[in-house]
């Protein structure tokens, strides 16, 4: 209970403004505070990057090459990780509770691999996202794709639903292999999410132009990892992504099949949160890769 007989205040501080800071995240200033409060569970607030451990693609590829058994392959990795983009079934069954950061929900889904993957739908609801705490949801937009206009209805839809209970929405821009990975689709994929509503893009780093992507793009930008590289080469990609203006990585393969899963996520760390170059970040993950083994080999 409060002191009955507090004294009188009087420190004020009358000739000190209060601070008015602007959010650190490119786009983000008139959200709401719940909102930017889990944005910061998701993102570094002191270099304004995150390192998101993506390991969703069993919702359609089941238990692929290093997913195998998500309790040996990937829970030694997720304290290294600012935030874990998963589904809620992984969530549940495989990730301890202890988990305090930020959690990107996987929120779309229906077809597997062996049909047409544009024709998803929002496999979540706002109930179960709010039970389970995640800090945003993720969905996939096909721009293009033969279901373009769902998607992009599956997203605005969960923009709607995450809006209203200050949940962030991530919108993946998914690139059908008939389609041409270029800055110019690259551009209108991320700004068409971007102007319906996303908090957040997820896309594919280019070597031509991506500067002019994430530029184009008013709310932040993280690049996927794509298919499995050399470490040294998935090192450079982070690191051109970032040094041209994305907001850090959403990556899975290149760090779950990796030879050494724990030293290439510190690698991948040390890209985006303290500007390490390729040269250093590879020789870090020589260092530390000696100490490193996969938990399912072992
Ligand atoms: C697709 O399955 C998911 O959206 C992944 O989370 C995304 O592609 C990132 O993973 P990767 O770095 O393996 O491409």
């Amino acid at each position: 209970m409060a002191d009955a007989d507090n004294t009188e205040a009087k420190n004020y501080a009358a000739d000190v403004p209060m601070r008015s800071e602007p959010f650190f995240l490119k786009g983000s200033n008139n959200l709401d505070w719940g909102m930017k409060n889990r944005l910061a569970a998701i993102f570094n607030p002191s270099s304004g990057r995150t390192v998101m451990l993506a390991f969703d693609h069993g919702y359609f590829l089941g238990p692929t090459s290093g997913l195998e058994r998500v309790d040996l392959n990937i829970v030694p990795l997720i304290q290294y990780a600012d935030t874990l983009m998963l589904t809620r079934g992984i969530l549940r069954t495989s990730i301890p509770p202890t988990y305090t950061r930020g959690i990107v929900l996987r929120a779309s889904g229906g077809p597997s691999i062996l049909k047409e993957l544009s024709n998803e739908e929002i496999a979540v609801s706002i109930d179960e996202a709010i039970r389970l705490n995640v800090a945003a949801m993720a969905v996939q937009v096909f721009v293009g794709g033969e279901h373009e206009t769902r998607s992009v209805h599956n997203m605005t839809r969960l923009v709607d639903m995450g809006n209203r209970h200050g949940i962030a929405t991530l919108a993946v821009t998914a690139v059908g292999t008939e389609m041409v990975r270029d800055a110019k689709y690259m551009r209108l994929a991320t700004r068409m999410c971007a102007e319906l509503g996303a908090t957040y893009v997820k896309t594919y780093y280019v070597d031509e132009g991506f500067e002019t992507v994430t530029a184009a793009c008013p709310v932040p930008i993280v690049i996927a990892g794509g298919k499995k590289l050399p470490e040294a080469e998935a090192l450079q990609l982070a690191h051109n992504a970032v040094q041209q203006g994305a907001a850090g990585v959403d990556m899975g393969r290149n760090i779950f099949q990796s030879e050494a899963p724990v030293a290439m996520i510190q690698a991948v760390r040390g890209v985006v949160h303290k500007n390490l170059s390729p040269k250093e970040a590879y020789d870090l993950y020589l260092t530390l890769k000696d100490g490193d083994e996969h938990p399912a080999d072992s």
